[in-house]
């Protein structure tokens, strides 16, 4: 893959009072992989650091989680692409959420981390911040958790969209806990095998459907698995119901809402996280039924962060990426058919290196 155009460092030296930082750290050019279109492939190109404003922070990143948003982003249709072009960062495209990685700067207001702190976080497009894809990004603090020497900066990657959206659905959403009973469509995804360990740590019961080769994995954590090769996954699951949450990760298109919703109890939800336009009318007209954005935040994080440093959540990797190989990230996501997490880690040597 060729580089891209070389970007003039737009601004100066950040003013000492303004900043705090390692003394060994420079303000420099930033590698970040950009999009231009659904079509094109990803792109390394350098770009100037972006200024620290005083609320913010700048983390050097080593490793990046990769979600089906990604590159659903970059295939947004016009009305979406002129809505990113209005409402986020200026610049080139820069996908990516999830990043883990060690604080090298803070902004004269920024209390809590430091310079030298481990980190994981999630950027944010409606505050105008570049994605994640990058060897470094500027946060807010409050998208940041601190990271215990025990996580690793790989596993703590894994969780900002993928176990933030699993979380915020089981807690926020559903109010699970001791004995309720959940089911997950999708049971081996990113999404999916954090949504199982999160639910069996509140004590739930939990169902997963999952293709033949998945059982195996999905029963080792504890779940009971329905291999939906096998017949109508959502009539096996029948047996095992009513369910306080039916977590759809997969499209009603291929589970339809009707037959989720005659699964439930009384006062049981279907999340769809995985949501079609069709599908808007009953999340605004049913109590039944809702949606989800998982925004990573300090404040969903940090649970996480404890149960990984307890062990209690084991994040699944199934392949890591060199930053400049993200494009092939991104067509394996593309198959729809990864198993837990891809991971992207800058300074890694290229495939083809
Ligand atoms: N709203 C939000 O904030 C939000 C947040 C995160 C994710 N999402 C969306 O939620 C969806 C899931 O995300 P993810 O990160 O978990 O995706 P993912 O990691 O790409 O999911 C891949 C998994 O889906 C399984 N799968 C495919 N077809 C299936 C089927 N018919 N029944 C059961 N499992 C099936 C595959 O298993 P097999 O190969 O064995 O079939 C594979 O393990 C995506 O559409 C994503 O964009 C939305």
């Amino acid at each position: 893959m060729r580089a891209g155009p070389v970007a003039r460092l737009a601004h100066g030296p950040i003013p000492e009072r303004a900043v705090r930082s390692r003394p060994q750290y420079e303000v420099c050019p930033m590698q970040a992989l950009t999009s231009r279109s659904a079509e094109a492939p990803l792109a390394l190109i350098t770009l100037p650091s972006p200024k620290l404003r005083r609320d913010e922070l700048r983390v050097k990143v080593h490793a990046i989680g990769v979600n089906p948003v990604d590159w659903k982003m970059r295939g947004a249709g016009a009305f979406l692409g002129f809505m990113q072009r209005l409402l986020g960062p200026s610049g080139p495209l820069v996908v990516g959420v999830d990043f883990a990685g060690e604080v090298v700067e803070v902004g004269a207001r920024v209390e809590g981390l430091e310079p030298g702190v481990r980190v994981v976080g999630g950027t944010d497009f409606s505050r105008k911040q570049r994605g994640s894809y990058a060897d470094e990004v500027v946060v807010r603090a409050d998208q940041c958790a601190r990271l215990p020497d025990a996580v690793s900066y790989e596993a703590a990657a894994c969780l900002p969209v993928a176990a933030v959206t699993a979380w915020t659905a089981l807690t926020d959403h559903a109010g699970i806990g001791d004995g309720s009973r959940v089911l997950v469509l999708g049971a081996s995804g990113g999404v999916g095998l954090f949504a199982i360990q999160l639910a069996r740590m509140l004590g739930a019961q939990v169902v997963g459907v999952c293709s033949a080769r998945n059982t195996v994995l999905i029963e080792s954590l504890g779940a009971v698995a329905l291999d939906y090769g096998a017949g109508d996954p959502l009539e096996a699951a029948r047996a095992h119901g009513p369910f306080d949450l039916v977590l759809h990760l997969v499209g009603t298109d291929t589970y339809p809402l009707k037959a989720c919703r005659a699964l439930l109890s009384p006062t049981g939800i279907v999340d769809l996280v995985a949501i079609r336009s069709a599908d808007y009318p009953a999340v605004l007209f049913s109590r039944q039924v809702r949606t989800i954005l998982g925004r990573p935040t300090r404040a969903r994080l940090a649970p996480l962060v404890d149960a990984l440093a307890r062990g209690e959540l084991e994040p699944m990797i199934e392949a890591r990426f060199a930053l400049a190989d993200g494009e092939q990230a991104h067509q394996r996501s593309r198959t729809g058919k990864v198993v837990g997490k891809l991971l992207l880690i800058p300074g890694a040597p290229r495939e083809d290196a």
